[in-house]
């Protein structure tokens, strides 16, 4: 593997191709490695400190400033929108003396087009809200629940269980998401990302299992020789944990924007300088890949960068864009404090729903816009001269899952469309967009996610080995210590076999299947004893997560077997559904022992993002160069069409970026 990258450092167009860097670095022509490690002082705050010879994306100053801001959603003066947006989540939209209502079509209904509708509704507009989707609304936000109102079958074999397919953990730090469960009353508490004891308090007790080394991770924290010698990395590696150099890596890039306080918290500089500082990150690092950063800016080996990748799960999107995978992983890190949604993360589109349901139309696909430009622009041919009447026409399809399919044209004087741009390129838009725009829609880059879940009749993560002996020993007497001594037969027969598991919901050929796919060890790890949290592997599940609570009512758990990203995803992609049940099973077994299989139900669900007919991806995940090249005409309307969606903020794959970005297009849309 090593000799796809050569040894010679100076980054030039021929070596820009290797496995983890599909995207030539553009700028990359001229300057060598060491500077490119030559952070100016966090105190520079002056436009464009650049000399000649400082590598830096093809971006202008301006551009990356333009980026800085959306990131940090601030206006051209550096004056934070996010106090203004939760004003309007609170009491609405501005009021205007003059101001006419207009008739407003709003493309889809995840939480951007939810938001989006239910302000404009509160303001008086006239507002249709058009969703391809025939059962449920939220979008990326889906929990596999039992009679929500997606009516969905039974989830699982006990019905009081839930899990998400999307969205599961909110930050604190996302204010307007925090502000809107409020408003909503959705009920929330902590999600857990870290496993904590009977009593809440962090334990950092789940598996690392890599290279077939299993370790608790607080074990690996306080001593990671064993495991981050099993990846091959350098001496000096040998004794820090992949977080910490992780952390050490991106330090001084936090250093252009952030300040380490008295306490060793780190605290963001005050406006303007935070900009200032951003947009220096997007000038040099705009069109870098993450792996690029790792070589060549932090000075990693390969070797260490397997050790941090597998770990911190940078591995699968070590391609794309340096400023996203930052973000994301400065972010999902114990420093965080997470919150999750009681009943589900649905709970918060059920209460926006309840707000607009009388304005939304299920079952209706845009497949084809038509709007009239204002400046009679038809660069097809076609000639848009409508100056009154609507302006824009939506021609829609239904799925025609009961039967009839149907088609509906709607009108409106304007449109919020919210429809990932992976979707929207499906979708025809007359006359043509702008060139920049159409780049975008065409080029944007959607990475995939896959989750697969298994339903458990007990929570057996939480168990003691007491618990473990007592509950084996009621399947048969001396089953706790055949499992130990790995004398349990292989055919399948133990699968579901704990008296808690109902009955009938394993079928012969399930059992065949997952006989087949079985995990062949004798090796029998203790119990594991948490709650929440989750475990790493370098299997094919990569990483599991536990149910920060139980669900009241229910003595069983689902567990969150494989949560998986970019490439990792598509090893569960290419597999049926059906198919992936076993092989998930397989590989918790291979992290938290063979005897796990007596509590399954036989239950599980599984859902691939960008198999989904709605959703077209996890979320537009940058390549390197995509936020100076097309972030700016992703959010610009199009006359009379606005665009909202996670992906016209500078959060992508957060409910965060999805209410940012309703609440500009409302603005813009009630302001025009
Ligand atoms: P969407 O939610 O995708 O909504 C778009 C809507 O448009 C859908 O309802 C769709 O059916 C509809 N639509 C599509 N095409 C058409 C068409 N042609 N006509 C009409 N309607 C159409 N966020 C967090 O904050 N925390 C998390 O823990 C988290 N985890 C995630 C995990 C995964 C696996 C995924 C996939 C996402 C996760 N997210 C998380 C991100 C969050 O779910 C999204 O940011 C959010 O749902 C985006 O909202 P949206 O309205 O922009 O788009
Ligand atoms: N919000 C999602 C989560 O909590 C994904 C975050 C990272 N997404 C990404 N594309 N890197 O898991």
């Amino acid at each position: 593997m090593d000799d796809l990258r050569t040894s010679d450092d100076s980054p030039s167009p021929s070596r820009s191709l290797s496995r983890r860097r599909f995207t030539a670095a553009a700028a990359a022509g001229t300057a060598g490695a060491a500077a490119l490690t030559a952070v100016p002082s966090p105190a520079t705050a002056a436009p464009a400190p650049q000399a000649p010879s400082t590598p830096r994306s093809t971006a202008d100053w301006a551009t990356c400033l333009a980026v800085a801001r959306a990131l940090l959603v601030v206006d051209e003066q550096d004056r934070p929108l996010v106090p203004g947006y939760l004003e309007i989540l609170d009491s609405g939209l501005p009021r205007a003396r003059t101001r006419t209502a207009k008739k407003v079509l709003v493309v889809g209904a995840g939480p951007a087009g939810l938001l989006a509708a239910w302000l404009l509704k509160r303001a008086g507009h006239r507002v249709t809200l058009v969703e391809a989707n025939g059962n449920r609304v939220g979008g990326r936000i889906k929990t596999f629940r039992t009679g929500g109102h997606e009516q969905a079958p039974r989830a699982f074999a006990d019905p009081l269980q839930y899990a998400e397919a999307g969205a599961m953990r909110l930050p604190g730090s996302h204010p307007l998401v925090m502000a809107l469960t409020g408003k909503l009353k959705v009920e929330r508490r902590r999600f857990h990302l870290v496993d904590v004891d009977a009593e809440g308090k962090p334990v950092n007790n789940a598996w690392l299992h890599v290279n077939g080394v299993r370790v608790r991770r607080s074990a690996y924290a306080a001593s990671p020789r064993r495991v981050n010698r099993s990846f091959g990395v350098p001496r000096k590696y040998w004794d820090t944990p992949s977080s910490a150099i992780l952390r050490a890596a991106l330090d001084p890039v936090r250093d252009e924007f952030s300040t380490v306080g008295a306490d060793g918290k780190r605290v963001d500089k005050p406006m303007p300088e935070r900009v200032q500082g951003w947009a220096r990150v997007v000038q040099r690092y705009g069109d870098w890949s993450m792996y690029r950063f790792l070589t060549e800016a932090a000075g990693l080996d390969e070797r260490t960068i397997d050790l941090v990748g597998t770990l911190e799960n940078l591995t699968s999107r070590l391609p794309l864009s340096f400023i996203h995978s930052f973000i994301s992983a400065s972010l999902i890190s114990p420093d965080t404090e997470f919150w999750e949604l009681v009943g589900g993360t649905a709970t918060l589109p059920d209460a926006l729903l309840r707000e607009v349901s009388d304005v939304l139309r299920l079952d209706r696909r845009a497949t084809r816009v038509e709007y009239w430009a204002p400046d009679g622009r038809g660069t097809d041919g076609t000639a848009h001269v409508r100056a009154d009447g609507p302006h824009v026409w939506i021609d829609t399809v239904s799925e025609g899952r009961d039967g009839e399919v149907v088609r509906e044209q709607f009108t409106g004087d304007a449109a919020i469309v919210t429809v990932p741009f992976s979707g929207l390129r499906q979708v025809q838009v007359r006359p043509l967009m702008s060139y920049k725009k159409r780049r975008a829609v065409a080029e944007l880059h959607y990475d995939s996610a896959t989750k697969v879940l298994l339903e458990f009749a007990r929570r057996w993560w939480e168990f003691t080995e007491a618990d473990w002996k007592r509950e084996l020993d009621a399947v048969r007497a001396g089953l706790y210590d055949d499992y130990r001594a790995g004398r349990v037969p292989d055919d399948g027969s133990l699968l579901g076999a704990h008296p808690s598991v109902p009955r009938g919901h394993i079928s012969p050929a399930q059992r065949v299947h997952y006989a087949a796919h079985r995990w062949a060890t004798r090796d029998e790890p203790e119990a594991a004893h948490i709650v929440g949290g989750g475990s790493v592997s370098d299997n094919s599940n990569r990483f599991m997560i536990n149910p920060s609570h139980p669900v009241e009512g229910s003595a069983g758990g689902v567990v969150l077997a494989s949560y998986s990203w970019a490439d990792d995803a598509s090893r569960w992609d290419s597999l049926d559904d059906d198919a992936r049940y076993p092989h998930a099973l397989r590989g918790l077994q291979q992290v938290y022992g063979r005897r796990v299989e007596v509590f399954y139900t036989g239950a599980g669900r599984t859902q691939s993002w960008l198999r989904d007919p709605y959703a077209y991806g996890e979320a537009s995940v940058l390549l390197p160069g995509q936020h100076t090249e097309l972030l700016a005409a992703i959010r610009t309307p199009e006359g009379p069409l606005h665009f909202a969606g996670d992906h016209t903020s500078v959060k992508p794959s957060w409910i965060e970026g999805a209410l940012e970005s309703a609440v500009r297009a409302a603005l813009e849309v009630h302001r025009a």
